[in-house]
């Protein structure tokens, strides 16, 4: 299934910049959404640099947004419609992690935000997309597929906020799918596992490490995976259609079981 329009929510940067350079080599249009011009954020987010590597990419394209805004996000969605006469399917890949506390230390804003950002934006893309995705025929394979992690099913220690936000976000993809049944459209998770990017090395720095390989003790190698390997995942639930409706696919290389 190429030659699809797929809008990729918070996918300037790492598993989902991989995934649009993936997507572009294989003939689909990778409208990427991203708050490139969003500097107040207590997490780094991608920035011009980011935007002008994915941007040349052939088949990309970048929008600047910041996907807590529900208005902005609709907007984006609605322009990306627009332009392309469709969009075919949608993968929200942004979030934002911070911790390095114990829950009874953990601050409600610190919660509001992590459910901003990695709950909300899910939420949002979900509401403005989904319209848009019902008008497709099952032939079209419309497909809402989001980034959770192996934090939407574990309790990891001193993240609390981004654990309890993570499985917030395999909420919206439950409530979806249950949604979804009788419809073309369907939704999935997908759960990576410790992956070499800028949210590993946050995740690091919040439990005070130097090396992000210690984060990768509990899954197989020892060493974190590549973008490129979760985002060939993405691929495959975009194209898997039914089969993984209302399923959480791990990506994680037994994060945890090993
Ligand atoms: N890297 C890992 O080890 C790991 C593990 C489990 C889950 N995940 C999940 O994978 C997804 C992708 O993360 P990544 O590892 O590529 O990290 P990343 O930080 O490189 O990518 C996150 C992207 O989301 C964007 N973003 C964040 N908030 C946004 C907002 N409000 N509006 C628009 N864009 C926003 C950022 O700018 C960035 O481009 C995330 O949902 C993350 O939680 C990553």
């Amino acid at each position: 299934m190429i030659g699809r329009v797929v809008v990729l929510g918070g996918g300037g940067r790492g598993i989902g910049a991989t995934t649009a350079r993936l997507l572009a080599a294989r003939g689909d249009t990778a409208v990427v959404l991203d708050a490139f011009d969003v500097r107040d954020s207590f997490y780094p987010l991608a920035d011009g640099a980011d935007r002008a590597a994915v941007q040349e990419i052939s088949g990309v394209e970048t929008v600047s947004v910041d996907l807590r805004d529900a208005a902005a996000t609709r907007t984006a969605v609605t322009d990306a419609v627009q332009r392309h006469g469709r969009i075919d399917a949608v993968v929200a890949f942004a979030g934002a992690v911070s911790g390095g506390h114990p829950l009874w230390e953990t601050t409600e804003e610190t919660l509001q935000q992590a459910l901003a950002f990695n709950t909300l934006t899910t939420w949002h893309l979900a509401r403005a997309a989904l319209p848009h995705l019902l008008t497709r025929p099952a032939t079209a394979s419309p497909a809402f597929v989001a980034l959770t992690s192996v934090a939407g099913e574990k309790g990891l220690f001193g993240l609390a906020p981004y654990v309890v936000a993570k499985h917030a976000t395999v909420g919206v993809v439950h409530a979806l799918a249950a949604d979804l049944a009788g419809t073309p459209v369907t939704a999935c998770g997908i759960a990576p596992g410790s992956t070499d990017t800028t949210m590993l090395r946050q995740t690091a720095a919040a439990y005070g490490l130097s090396d992000v390989t210690e984060l990768a003790q509990y899954q197989h190698g020892r060493r974190p995976l590549q973008p490129e390997d979760v985002a060939r995942v993405v691929l495959f639930a975009l194209d898997a259609g039914r089969v993984v409706h209302g399923a959480i696919l791990p990506a994680d290389a037994g994060f945890g079981r090993v």
